[in-house]
């Protein structure tokens, strides 16, 4: 899909749709008052009717209206076209653009958003979350399906309408933004999506290969069991054993910074499928744990964004790989393994695994003398209880990180809420016979997980994020979101602007 933009006037444009702004009690933004006077006041008598009442999030498509070279004319409610509207509702309408346009079946559109402001936002944000709203709106998972006759979606281009050429300019690096973006969050989604048969570590590793195969500054190392037995990577090892696949520990290096400046290492948990191992789960919903790979999807969106706009810095994105199953050899409650660390880690529940496996991640990822590590994990179902699935959830040991990331979350739409952490709940990990427990007892599930990794990430400043809450849909609309892509690209975005 195409993100365009231009300038001059909404009316004079031929298109399948152009959408238009108009508010409460008949107001009309400056392109759906052109309209209106084509057609003969037919927008301020819908207006008047009460067919569309002009709040945010409302929209009316209306098809050869009189006086249009358009189409359709798609009339997009936002209170007031002159008052600024929340970020949160200025999202709302966007997507309800999206899903007016997705509904017609249009293969352009052309938006007229030029005078709505919104509260604490630029031109720059308002044009990358609409465009990111088609992005999104226009994705479909049917790879799997054998009737693909409606496979694909037919928006190709969204253009929207400056009114400047200084705001073209703001519009177009938005453009190219959420374009990358889009990609990433996609390709998160898709991976998300495949089933655990077919997305298992080699898989992944599979997939991080031919995307280092497309970009020049990116390669891609693979680990598998062997070398990683080598490297004393016991604790990853611990959570593959009770299965036939193999694990895998992924580095895709990306080289678009000075040479020798430290990376920023973004690590995903990538278990492609969550049984429980000995401390199998409850059966009910048990699918769902497919998606505990959604971090490590994160992290190879993250990448392709990354590679597709080209910025600037040194990133390298590990995936942590394996499937948590109750095979003949698998781990047992009580077993103890000794960490890549060296810390004797006493397994008292086989199903806290993803801190199992990124902990021997962490301590690989000393050797990239990291920047920064930002860990993405769907790590516990207690983050879903403290947060709901709105948020995700952060650990960090490092404040400035932590605000980075903050501020990169409420940019980017993808928020995530830092938890504390300190002393009283690293003493919940306590164990009786080795170093540390892989669990902290029933409080603070979500603390005491990410007490367990800041013990394997003293070397250097770290971040957690726990999106057990935001990954996936369940329900009716089951599937992967693909957060915290948007998240984690702002971050890396933010970090070109502040070299
Ligand atoms: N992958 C799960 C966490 C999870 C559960 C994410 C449900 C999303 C929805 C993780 O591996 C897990 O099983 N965590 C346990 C930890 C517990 C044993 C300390 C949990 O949350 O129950
Ligand atoms: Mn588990
Ligand atoms: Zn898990």
């Amino acid at each position: 899909m195409e993100f365009i933009v231009k300038t001059g006037e909404l009316e004079k444009q031929s298109s399948a749709c152009v959408a238009v702004t108009v508010g409460e009690n008949g107001d009309m933004g400056r392109s759906a008052k052109a309209l209106d006077s084509l057609g003969k006041g037919i927008i301020s008598r819908l207006l008047k009717a009460g067919d569309i009442k002009g709040k945010s999030g409302q929209s009316l498509m209306l098809h050869s209206l009189a006086g249009s070279k358009a189409e359709r004319v798609l009339l997009l409610g936002t209170n007031s076209t002159s008052k600024a509207l929340s970020q949160t509702d200025f999202i709302s309408c966007a997507r309800a653009a999206a899903a007016a346009v997705k509904q017609a079946g249009c293969k352009d559109v052309l938006l007229d958003i030029s005078e709505q402001t919104v509260s604490d936002a630029d031109e720059y944000w308002k044009a990358r979350q609409l465009y990111q709203a088609f992005g999104e709106s226009n994705y479909r998972f049917d790879q799997l399906k054998s009737d693909k006759s409606n496979k694909k979606l037919p928006l190709r281009k969204v253009t929207l309408l400056a009114a400047t050429r200084g705001v073209a300019n703001h519009y177009k690096r938005a453009a190219e933004h959420a374009s990358g973006i889009t990609s990433g969050i996609h390709t998160a989604r898709d991976l998300g999506n495949l089933p655990g048969n077919i997305c298992t570590p080699s898989y992944l590793a599979t997939q991080a290969k031919s995307l280092a195969r497309k970009h020049k500054s990116l390669s891609c190392k693979v680990l598998d069991e062997k070398q990683m037995k080598t490297l004393g990577m016991n604790s990853l090892l611990s959570v593959s054993a009770g299965s036939a696949q193999g694990a895998r520990l992924i580095a895709m290096e990306y080289k678009g910074g000075k040479k020798g400046e430290q990376p920023i290492v973004l690590l995903g948990k990538g278990i492609t499928f969550d049984s429980g191992g000995i401390s199998l789960k409850p059966g009910a919903g048990m699918d769902e744990m497919k998606f505990d790979m959604c971090g490590a999807a994160s992290v190879m969106g993250a990448m392709t964004t990354l590679c597709e706009l080209g910025l600037p810095l040194n990133v390298v994105g590990m995936i942590a790989s394996a499937e948590n199953m109750p095979g003949p050899s698998a781990t047992k409650p009580g077993d103890i393994i000794t960490s890549m660390a060296g810390k004797t880690i006493e397994v008292l529940n086989t199903d806290a695994e993803g801190r199992l496996v990124l902990c021997d991640a962490l301590t690989y990822a000393e050797r990239y003398k990291p920047k920064a590590v930002v860990d993405i994990a769907t790590l516990t179902g207690a983050c879903i209880v403290a947060l709901g699935h709105h948020i995700s959830g952060m650990i960090s040991n490092n404040d400035t990180l932590a605000e980075q990331l903050t501020g990169a979350g409420e940019k980017s739409a993808d928020q995530v809420w830092q938890l504390p952490m300190n002393d009283d709940y690293q003493k919940q990990l306590k164990s009786n016979f080795a170093d540390i427990a892989n669990i902290g007892g029933p409080g603070a599930g979500t603390i005491t997980a990410g007490c367990f990794l800041a013990r394997f990430a003293e070397k250097f400043d770290w971040a957690h994020l726990d999106i057990a809450g935001t990954a996936w849909h369940s329900g009716a609309n089951k599937g992967a979101t693909g957060r915290p892509v948007a998240l984690l690209s702002q971050y890396l975005l933010d970090r070109v602007d502040n070299q």
